[in-house]
């Protein structure tokens, strides 16, 4: 029998909550978006939460409620700004969201947060997850949360079999919710179901001697806590291959492109970078290795140079002729998006005489970098150089 949770008399329902409850307000984590129920903060906290941990997340709240203390701020927020504020966290349609959403509310809303499911449902960027915790958290509405820590949970609970990768599972974890959540206390409730995720029912060894529902959890009875959730296995990320070009000129600035306004790091800055196919990866990762006669990494324009030409990415400038390049690569840096692998050849060229740029393409010092939104595979090139930099300097010495 799938819905256990049926069999629950009121008794023994009240007895789980009470138990729950108390385990919260005594072991509850000290976290900034707990100190009141001010519905923006909760609402900057749940969207970032939605793909990054408590602990990343904590210094950058801070820091964006700083500089974006109320929905009118974020409103009107500078779009260099607000991504700035989101640098390093990822999914950064998120933030774009975000201000989109802070201006529906001063439109449609009167500057105020709505306070009904289907009115929060209509802002940009909330999904049933975060539109269940604003409304039990802030305004004490008995909905569920339900996010992956929950599933894992409610799935032990009561030895749910539903496939958690399948969208369709999701309604039987809200009818679980449902029936099991305090509905005097669903913000508290949600949040206990949070962090007993996070810190006891945790995926591979769960703690269930220190668990204050283990009483009521089927799968514990029946010691089948670790086949639960069930969850088929999510395609592996599709790789992408990239020829990456650090171009320096005779002012010691560098070449940065601006990605285009739509789609994945929308309007971020990176060293340019061109796609290849795999097979010709792999050939110029073991042409350009510098495993022979040009071992040693330097940026020195001694050493052996080839010309654009014979190597693909190479002409991103207008007159590219005009750079010379390191004849080997200063290595590979990978990042993976959530369904994208990116490898990123790197290579270092000198242009000399006038390099023009094209019109989204600019020259900019290492000490303007701080100043543009760099996404985490340009932060990898730029450790990338630094470090080659910082070896060439005491090889040298
Ligand atoms: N993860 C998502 N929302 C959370 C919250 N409100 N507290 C702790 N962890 C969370």
């Amino acid at each position: 029998m799938e819905n256990k949770w049926q069999s629950w008399m009121p008794d023994k329902k009240q007895d789980f909550q009470t138990n729950f409850i108390e385990w919260y307000e005594k072991e509850k984590r000290n976290l900034p978006w707990r100190i009141n129920l001010d519905p923006y903060r909760i609402w900057i906290s749940e969207i970032m939460l939605q793909q990054t941990r408590v602990d990343t997340v904590i210094d950058y709240y801070y820091r964006f409620m700083k500089w974006f203390p109320t929905i009118q701020a974020l409103a009107e927020a500078p779009d260099d700004k607000l991504l700035k504020a989101w640098e390093g966290l990822g999914y950064y349609s998120r933030a774009r969201n975000l201000k989109i959403a802070a201006q529906q509310i001063m439109m449609e809303f009167n500057g105020q947060m709505p306070q009904t499911i289907e009115e929060i449902r209509q802002l940009k960027g909330i999904g049933p997850y975060t539109a269940g915790a604003i409304g039990s958290i802030a305004f004490q509405l008995p909905e569920p949360a339900i996010d992956g820590n929950v599933m894992r949970v409610v799935s032990r609970l009561f030895e749910i079999n539903a496939d958690i990768a399948k969208a369709s599972s999701r309604k039987i974890f809200d009818k679980a919710m449902r029936a099991i959540i305090d509905e005097e206390r669903p913000g508290d409730f949600n949040q206990a179901m949070m962090d007993l995720g996070s810190s006891i029912c945790t995926p591979t060894s769960p703690k269930c001697e220190e668990c204050p529902i283990s009483g009521y959890c089927e799968s514990y009875e029946q010691g089948t806590m670790t086949n639960y959730p069930v969850k088929s296995k999510k395609l592996k990320p599709k790789d992408v291959y990239y020829i990456g070009t650090i171009i320096e000129n005779a002012n010691q600035e560098y070449l940065l492109e601006q990605r285009e306004e739509n789609g994945l790091l929308a309007n971020m800055w990176l060293f340019p970078i061109t796609e290849v196919g795999k097979k010709e990866f792999e050939q110029i990762k073991t042409e350009w290795s510098g495993t022979e006669n040009n071992q040693q990494i330097s940026l020195e324009l001694e050493q052996p140079l080839l010309v654009a030409e014979e190597l693909p990415g190479t002409s991103v400038l207008e007159n590219h002729d005009q750079v010379v390049w390191q004849k080997r690569s200063l290595g590979e840096v990978t990042h993976i998006f959530s369904h994208l692998k990116w490898h990123i050849l790197v290579f270092y060229g000198r242009s000399v005489g006038i390099a023009e740029n094209k019109r989204n393409q600019t020259w900019a010092s290492t000490t303007q970098f701080s100043k543009l939104v760099f996404p985490k595979p340009q932060q990898k090139m730029v450790e990338l150089l630094e470090k080659v930099q910082y070896l060439n300097k005491h090889l040298r010495e």
